[in-house]
């Protein structure tokens, strides 16, 4: 078994070999860092993740919307991200290097308290703890701050800037969503599609890039509304993996299993809409994949929220690679985006209540899905004495089944690429091989995670029947081929177990 330290390397490894992500992309260029390309499988994988998140959204009352990635230079005015989305960034006065202050100081010093620090204050904190750069050990330059979005032109004067999050182009279309609802609120919508970061170094592979994927809901609904959420009550018997902030044991990371009524009692959350925010979050990444031993709700520090955050949550998944990795926040943004776009755009966007306007509060659940991807893969990873495999829900698994001819023979081989037309014709993805031994052909399936595979072999052109074989328990059972897509269907679906099958 690859010992902890490695552990990413393995992910990365087995992830290049079979197609999952390659990068930093572009390859043959010598790579960008915070670039991936995904591979064949990475790209089944995170489809089938998509349509997971979008039922459940959809499940939960969003509809669905797309907007342009660019927007004019007044847009993130608005916004705040051209004042407020910064890393502070330091470079060296000898060797040029630049490097995001609060991550070298919590690298080379893990004690200091950083989060919240000012660039100034950054600045003196490299002073007192005699930081240097880290390549040439010269003296760092002061603490500036370093706007991350990513700038482009319309034309040839307008300034404009690829969207770092999707949410703001959602709030410019507030008042067509105030028509589409018939001008009821709450009004539930998400997007799903790409964002830009142009982080100063990123380093962690695809767990940051400077292009993924984001997904975010947003509810529009007013003070009351998050107070009388009728939908609450349908899941507060639920238990969650809680870790509030509480400020006098700031330092607990012990989470404790917490039913969302006695959250709500116990003031974990003020606001029921928000609480049922975070459930739906928490059972978005259920219906990935994950569950409640590899997954926590923490709420930020006060210090860690974004400009825009009166409240704060994330999900955070537990990785071999990396232990607990950020993979989704849910915030309680209140009126901040539509007072300014309101403000900046001089149009309109209130709403009467009691014949006064009335602004609009905005709760958001955002996440990007390149991370819960990688951590899916991280968590799926077997090795034993036998074989590496990845251990996907039948359900989410990229290859859903593989069909093989016992030998490269004509008479195999032709019903087994008609078998193979039939399972795909089913609707199933599926992957015909007939390369190498038998054995070797199941490994490569496990190695993908593929859940079942079906063997055509000389009692097939006798009686009808295939060799069906199960990855997790590597147990092997005979079904007729006429009855196959039935028998995946319930399989895959979870109707039905392997071990219930006849043998
Ligand atoms: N829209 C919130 C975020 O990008 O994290």
């Amino acid at each position: 078994m690859s010992s902890e330290k490695d552990f990413s390397d393995t992910i990365y490894g087995l992830s290049k070999k079979r197609g999952f992500f390659w990068g930093p992309s572009p390859e043959i260029y010598g790579g960008s860092a915070g670039f991936f390309d995904l591979g064949p499988l990475g790209k089944l994988l995170k489809n089938r993740l998509e349509s997971r998140i979008r039922s459940e959204f959809v499940r939960a009352g969003f509809w669905e919307v797309e907007c342009p990635t660019v927007s004019p230079e007044i847009v993130w005015k608005a916004s705040g991200h051209l004042d407020g989305f910064i890393d502070p960034v330091t470079q060296c006065t000898k060797c040029g290097q630049v490097f995001r202050a609060d991550n070298l100081i919590k690298e080379l010093a893990p004690e200091a308290k950083v989060d919240g620090l000012s660039p100034k204050e950054l600045t003196e904190k490299i002073e007192e703890l005699g930081i240097e750069c880290p390549s040439c050990k010269s003296p760092l330059g002061s603490v500036e701050p370093y706007n991350l979005m990513m700038k482009t032109r319309l034309g040839l004067a307008q300034d404009a800037y690829l969207r770092p999050e999707t949410a703001t182009s959602t709030y410019l279309l507030f008042r067509r969503f105030l028509t589409f609802f018939r001008g009821k609120l709450p009004a539930s919508v998400f997007q799903i599609g790409k964002a830009y970061r142009n982080e100063i170094s990123p380093r962690q592979g695809v767990l940051r890039l400077r292009e993924f994927t984001q997904v975010e809901g947003q509810i529009f609904l007013l003070e009351q509304d998050e107070i009388d959420w009728p939908s609450f009550e349908n899941i507060e018997k639920e238990v969650l993996p809680l870790l509030p902030y509480q400020p006098q044991e700031a330092d607990k990371s012990d989470v404790t299993l917490t039913k969302m009524s006695d959250a709500l009692k116990k003031g974990f959350f003020q606001k029921p809409a928000y609480a049922w925010c975070v459930y739906v979050a928490y059972k978005i990444f259920r219906e990935m994949g994950f569950s409640d031993e590899v997954m926590r709700l923490r709420q930020h520090l006060p210090t860690e929220r974004a400009h825009y955050a009166a409240d704060a949550w994330d999900v955070e998944i537990y990785t071999k690679s990396f232990g607990w990795v950020e993979c989704c926040g849910i915030h309680d943004r209140g009126n901040y985006d539509l007072s300014r776009h309101q403000e900046f755009s001089k149009e309109n966007l209130s709403v009467k209540v009691d014949k006064k306007p009335v602004v609009p509060n905005v709760l958001e659940i955002a996440f990007g899905v390149e991370r819960p991807l990688f951590c899916l893969i991280d968590n799926s990873y077997v090795e034993d004495e036998e074989r590496v495999w990845l251990r996907f829900a039948a359900e989410i698994a990229p290859i859903q089944v593989a069909v093989f001819p016992l030998m490269g023979k004509d008479e195999l081989v032709g019903p087994a690429k008609i078998l193979f037309e039939s399972i795909m014709n089913a609707g199933f993805v599926a992957q015909y091989d007939q390369g190498g031994s038998i054995g070797r052909r199941y490994r490569r399936q496990d190695e993908v995670g593929t859940p079942y595979c079906v063997t055509i072999d000389y009692e097939t052109l006798e009686d009808g029947s295939v060799t069906l074989r199960d990855r997790d328990s590597m147990l092997q059972t005979r079904v007729h081929k006429d009855d196959l897509p039935g028998i995946l269907e319930a399989l895959i679906s979870g109707k039905s177990r392997f071990e219930s099958l006849e043998k």
